[in-house]
């Protein structure tokens, strides 16, 4: 059993992670959490997408919008609320009819938990957020994940990647949550990008469902104007559940919250806090697009 919890709605890879995972059926996936600046936004693009697949029964939770410490990161073209909170890039005003669920994503995730001891992995695809704050008020209840599979963190370069830079504290309280963890890094997801013919021929599929996703994903498009390719990060790391596509070493990984280093992760050096998780340290990128293109492809697959 999975839970993601997501970020969908500003990059494009967490669509293609959740379209991805509608033709896996040896995933069980039991509900999705959305994080992160306007988290009712997102959670009803992620239930449109859902209903686009028949899979209303996955249930979509809203959870945290603001990181535990710091501002909320807004590019100066985004459009607010009264309020301040952001609007997604990707929510149209045709998903605002797409229902998700009233419980808040923090008490859906601890009540699995609770329910299923020992049996749920949490896929974190956005900032770590719901995650800290479910395991704050309930520590022993977090502790009863399987595991926990997270995009985030460059271990090597000094770089602070973008789920950990929108919640360096949120990684931290998690990474001494002392659940077993895996992390898919930006080292080797990056390698994972679309080339123009990729591009083509997800544009090329025209089901419902990618129709949907195509129109979010040109968008992205126009509004990256070309600055860097569509890069499958998110969608890699859930199909490391299922496949090889990453080798994973086992190592000592230190967090830094202060200082120009803040949000980077790297080797601990000797006397540094760590913790010990599975980081990977290469992929077969280009088989790993591949099965995703094949899966987008094949309605068969859509239970
Ligand atoms: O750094 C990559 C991560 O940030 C991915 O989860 C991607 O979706 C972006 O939000
Ligand atoms: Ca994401």
């Amino acid at each position: 059993m999975i839970i993601l919890d997501s970020d969908i709605g500003d990059d494009i890879d967490d669509a293609f992670a959740v379209a991805m995972l509608m033709h896996i059926p040896e995933i069980d996936l039991i509900g999705i959490t959305t994080v992160y600046r306007n988290c009712e936004q997102r959670a009803k693009i992620a239930s449109a997408l859902l209903k686009l697949y028949n899979r209303e029964d996955i249930g979509v939770y809203a959870g945290v919008n603001k990181p535990i410490k710091q501002a909320i990161y807004i590019a100066p073209y985004e459009t607010k609320q009264p309020d301040g909170t952001p609007n997604i890039p990707h929510y149209y005003e045709d998903m605002n009819e797409s229902v998700y669920k009233e419980q808040h994503a923090v008490d859906f995730i601890l009540d699995m938990l609770e329910k299923h001891p020992n049996e749920i992995t949490l896929v974190a695809i956005g900032p770590l957020t719901n995650f800290a704050y479910a395991y704050m008020k309930s520590p022993d209840v977090f502790k009863k994940a399987k595991q926990i599979v997270f995009m985030g963190g460059q271990i090597e370069g000094n770089y602070a990647e973008w789920n950990i830079k929108c919640d360096p504290e949120a990684a931290k309280i998690v990474f001494e949550a002392s659940v077993p963890i895996k992390i898919v890094t930006l080292e080797t997801t990056k390698l994972c990008e679309f080339s123009e013919e990729d591009i083509r021929f997800v544009q090329s599929i025209n089901t419902p469902q990618m129709t949907f996703i195509n129109r979010m994903f040109q968008k992205w498009l126009v509004d990256n104007n070309g600055r860097r390719p569509p890069i499958m990060y998110d969608p890699l790391t859930v199909g490391t559940l299922v496949q090889d596509f990453c080798e994973f070493e086992r190592m000592k990984v230190h967090i830094t919250l202060e200082g120009k280093e803040r949000a980077m992760i790297r080797r601990a050096k000797e006397g540094e806090s760590f913790t010990v998780m599975d980081v990977s340290i290469n992929v077969k990128h280009r088989e790993f697009i591949e099965y995703l293109k094949q899966k987008l492809l094949d309605t068969k697959e859509i239970i």
